[in-house]
């Protein structure tokens, strides 16, 4: 049985990427993945405000309800330049305790500064690197148009300083996610994954205050990147890797039939632990034995293919004809 895939033109081993996160911010857990199968791994995002930010204290307290609590207190702990060494150490170790694809990531929020670091990632030997972009939408005269251009400025300033692999990681919050994403899949990017899944802050009504709840996916999340990923993935050539409520097998082989290349995982690994991509590649061997299949390329795609697929992706309201029982 053949599981291999790729992820930013690199060959892998099988279509399991262990997603930026606290699971793959340290030599141990990044062993770990690969240890328990993984097919790559992205390493914990570098955020921007780090790089360009001396005392992170400065950084607006409002600001950061966006982020992650693990990244809060990573920010917190770390300098500018002691941020930037410590990941590179961290890229250096990784590479030399594992086999598998190394990827790094950065958290950009504009098109300044951070491509010089971009190059220093590349000089440390990470295989690829993963440009996770979230614009914030907290300024009342940024324009949508504008927001839309950073994120075209960002993947060309950082493509002006390297030649790695590069991966584009964006959320779903576009007026025409079809326009985006074809756009970004005709600047030079290797893969683009959909859809990151970002922090949601609470309230608790005891204490009155803001705290950190929901922070992992449901596998109900999974059908906005299955409706994206097989609308737009016959129509254009970068590699489709999916992401957010993949908690299953089911959810693996789902994503491929839509035309994902790979998924990236997280939520679930956080819950059952990093080896549950042992039982998800076994499911999945499974599953392609029961259907006759010996390669992904066999089943890739499937579904997007047949046009009443497209049409029922395509379909927003509930009708009669789309909904049949729930009357
Ligand atoms: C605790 C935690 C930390 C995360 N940190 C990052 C990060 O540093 N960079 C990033 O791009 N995504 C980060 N993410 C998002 C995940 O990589 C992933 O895209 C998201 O959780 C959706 O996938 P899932 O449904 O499998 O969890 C984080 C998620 C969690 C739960």
């Amino acid at each position: 049985m053949d599981l291999s895939s790729s992820f930013m033109g690199i060959k892998i081993a099988n279509p399991l990427i262990v997603s930026s996160s606290g699971l793959t911010g340290s030599v141990d857990k990044i062993k770990a993945c690969a240890d328990n199968g993984a097919g790559a791994v992205v390493l914990k995002s570098l955020f921007e405000e780090q790089l360009i930010t001396r005392k992170i204290s400065m950084i607006n307290q409002d600001e950061m309800y966006f982020w992650y609590p693990e990244a809060i207190q990573f920010v917190n702990s770390l300098s500018k330049d002691e941020g930037l060494a410590a990941y590179l150490k961290l890229i250096e170790n990784a590479k030399k305790s594992v086999n598998i694809p190394v990827m790094a990531s950065i958290n950009c929020v504009t098109a300044e500064e951070w491509p010089r670091f971009a190059a220093e990632i590349e000089k440390s030997g990470a295989d690829g690197l993963e440009l996770n972009i979230f614009i914030p939408p907290t300024n009342i005269n940024l324009t949508g148009y504008k927001m839309e251009e950073t994120y075209v400025d960002i993947i060309h300033e950082v493509r002006k300083h390297v030649s790695m692999p590069l991966a584009v990681k964006v959320g779903f919050y576009f007026t025409n996610p079809y326009r985006m994403l074809y756009r970004i899949s005709s600047l030079d990017v290797n893969s683009l994954i959909l859809f990151n899944r970002y922090y949601r802050p609470d309230i608790d009504i005891d204490t009155m205050r803001v705290v950190a709840q929901n922070v992992y996916s449901s596998p109900v999340e999974i059908t906005l990147s299955l409706r994206w990923i097989a609308l737009i993935s016959s129509r254009i050539h970068t590699e489709i890797v999916a992401a957010t409520g993949i908690h299953d097998h089911q959810g693996v082989i789902k994503q491929l039939l839509a035309g994902a290349t790979s998924v990236q995982l997280c939520s679930i690994l956080y819950k059952n632990g990093i080896s549950y991509l042992i039982t998800l590649l076994n499911d999945l061997e499974g599953w392609m034995k029961q259907k006759g299949y010996e390669n992904l390329a066999s089943f890739r795609g499937l579904i997007a293919k047949n046009e009443a697929n497209t049409e029922a992706f395509e379909r927003v309201q509930f009708m009669k004809k789309t909904t049949g029982k729930y009357e």
